[in-house]
């Protein structure tokens, strides 16, 4: 079992896309994925009672001090846990982040999205100190324009405040802003194997340890 927690406090950066991404990804692939919603806006457990299509435990959790015992429950039950946290420093967003054994922190090319990053980044390692676990913490670039000055300044300052970032970037595509009305993970195209590349990185981390063959997520 493994427990990744979707963090920034930025809002808006990409936190449900990357969550709903991975989810999709590792449920086709036939593991037992279980997600724990602690936004209050509720987006990622709507987006699984109403329209992913997949039959998926999940939970809404809003009181803070419920999150890391309903996380380590359903971890007996299922191969993977996500967690996504709401835009915005909280309690939850620190139980989550806390009890993660992996920490993504999705970053668009804006200046708020890099000093939120960095906060968030912050948070997660004085998490690891207060837990005694060294927990990696990666950021993942979402709707991210290639080859651009931009997408070059903002790799830079990510890596001068110390933050190392997944190789797989989500670019700026259609598909994911589809995703939020039809409700189903791109499975093909860019977006489809974008995500599947994401999953894949995660396990080649050691982050997916039910994840056996990882040629099947290629
Ligand atoms: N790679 C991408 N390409 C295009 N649009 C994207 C991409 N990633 C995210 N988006 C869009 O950006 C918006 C915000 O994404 P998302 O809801 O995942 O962010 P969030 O961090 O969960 O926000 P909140 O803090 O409000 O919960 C959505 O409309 C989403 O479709
Ligand atoms: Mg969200």
């Amino acid at each position: 079992m493994s427990i990744i927690t979707m963090a920034t406090t930025k809002g808006g950066a990409g936190k449900t896309t990357v969550a709903q991404m991975i989810t999709g990804a590792v449920h086709r692939q036939g593991y037992s994925v279980a997600v724990i919603d602690t936004d209050p806006n509720g987006t990622l457990s709507n987006w699984l009672t109403a329209s992913s299509g997949m039959a998926i435990e999940h939970k809404q959790i809003l009181d803070e001090s419920k999150i890391v015992s309903e996380a380590r429950k359903l971890a007996r039950k299922h191969d993977l846990i996500v967690i996504d946290t709401a835009g915005a420093r909280s309690q939850a967003t620190i139980f989550a982040i806390g009890c993660a054994d992996l920490v993504l922190i999705p970053v668009q090319l804006s200046q708020g999205d890099v000093d939120e990053a960095e906060k968030t980044f912050k948070l997660a390692k004085s998490a690891s100190q207060m837990t005694d676990r060294k927990v990696p913490v990666r950021v993942v670039y979402t709707d991210y324009t290639p080859k651009t000055k931009l997408a070059k300044k903002v790799r830079k300052e990510i890596s001068d405040r110390g933050m190392e970032a997944m190789s797989t970037r989500l670019h700026h595509l259609v598909a994911y802003k589809e995703l939020t009305f039809s409700g189903k993970v791109p499975k093909k195209g860019t977006a489809g194997a974008q995500g599947q590349l994401l999953v894949q990185e995660i396990a080649e981390m050691g982050c997916l340890p039910f994840m056996r063959n990882l040629k099947q997520a290629s």
